[in-house]
């Protein structure tokens, strides 16, 4: 099976109230590590690419490595470019084969955002490939953009501009944020086991979006949700990541059985892989061979997007 477009995927999720996981890659054992897990459990997945990763690994290795795990798993697999900067970046990925390329104009106001959207949809469905673009911000960083403080989608923007880009799904802001420090521990409740508890997603926002756009595919970015174990076990081995919060796994699911198709996950992956890491250094002081480490590393990975397919996005046996 080639790679796929997201469409058919959003549709059938959307209508089963389940979502996708988009998992960012940037190395060989990420990618395999995720498309294991998809492949045991016969899970749909988008496999994405920012330009830093892009920048990282070059334009060739990503597109090669997740067409091997094409070959390898058999699954439908789109590989999407992740907030994609500019006309420019898109085009060369959509050049490159990509399925499924997001223009992120978010930062700017609304008319540009429509404008530069509109071009890229235009370039992206000449040649068969959807278009993901956002409305609102997120707090946090946006790749290269840096929003010290987010602005909630605001669901009256959305009809005209769905309407006028023509672009394939929306990623909205309701209270979501990129990297493992989405909220402050003054922001939080701690419930009866003393776990801080982050204030819930605004599905308010989400709800009236979804009634302005019926049946079409809604994208949450900033969705990690931040495993304890993974931060307890980086800083027991000598990492130091204090107060590092996400997003509830339950707020997650609730929003993947309403109008959100797609589910955007990096700094799990980067959390599952850097205490798996950590661990076996701490405890191989004598270890040199990458493969010892990475192996268990890759293993980590696939039982975390395992757990995430399963509990969270609900995909499972959905390829
Ligand atoms: O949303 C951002 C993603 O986590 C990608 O991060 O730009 O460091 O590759 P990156
Ligand atoms: P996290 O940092 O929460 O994993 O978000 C990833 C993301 O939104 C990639 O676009
Ligand atoms: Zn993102």
């Amino acid at each position: 099976m080639p790679l796929v477009t997201s469409k058919e995927m959003f549709a059938k999720a959307y209508d089963g109230g389940y979502a996708i996981g988009a998992f960012n890659v940037n190395n060989m054992e990420i990618i395999q590590g995720i498309t294991e897990a998809g492949a045991e459990l016969n899970a749909p997945l988008i496999l994405q690419v920012s330009k830093g990763a892009r920048a990282y690994a070059n334009r060739t290795y990503l597109k090669k490595l997740v067409e091997a795990a094409v070959i390898e798993t058999g699954l439908p697999i789109c590989l999407h470019l992740d907030h994609g900067d500019s006309f420019e970046l898109c085009k060369s990925c959509v050049d490159d084969g990509f399925t499924s390329v997001m223009i992120d104009q978010s930062g700017k106001p609304f008319e540009e955002n429509i404008a530069v959207t509109k071009q890229v949809v235009e370039y992206a469905h000449a040649h068969g490939v959807v278009v993901e673009a956002e409305l609102g911000t997120l707090a946090g960083i946006e790749d290269e953009v840096s929003h010290a403080v987010g602005s909630y989608t605001r669901p009256e923007e959305v009809e005209e501009f769905v309407t006028r880009t023509g672009v394939d799904s929306l990623a909205i802001a309701i209270g979501t944020s990129h990297g493992a420090y989405k909220f402050k521990p003054e922001q939080c409740t701690v419930n009866e086991d003393g776990i801080l508890v982050p204030p819930p997603l605004r599905f308010d926002i989400l709800k009236e979006v979804s009634r302005r756009l019926p049946g079409f595919p809604i994208v949450l970015h900033g969705s990690s949700s931040v495993p304890q174990e993974f931060v307890k076990l980086i800083n027991e081995h000598g990492g130091n990541m204090p107060n590092a919060i996400g997003v509830p796994e339950s707020q997650l699911r609730e929003a993947a059985k309403l109008s959100v198709c797609k589910i955007n996950i990096d700094s799990d992956l980067r959390l599952a892989m850097t205490a798996s890491i950590r661990q076996y250094f701490d405890e191989h002081p004598e270890a040199f061979d990458p493969r010892a480490y990475l192996k268990p590393a890759r293993e980590n990975i696939k039982k975390m997007v395992m757990h995430k397919i399963v509990d969270v996005l609900g995909c499972d046996g959905k390829a």
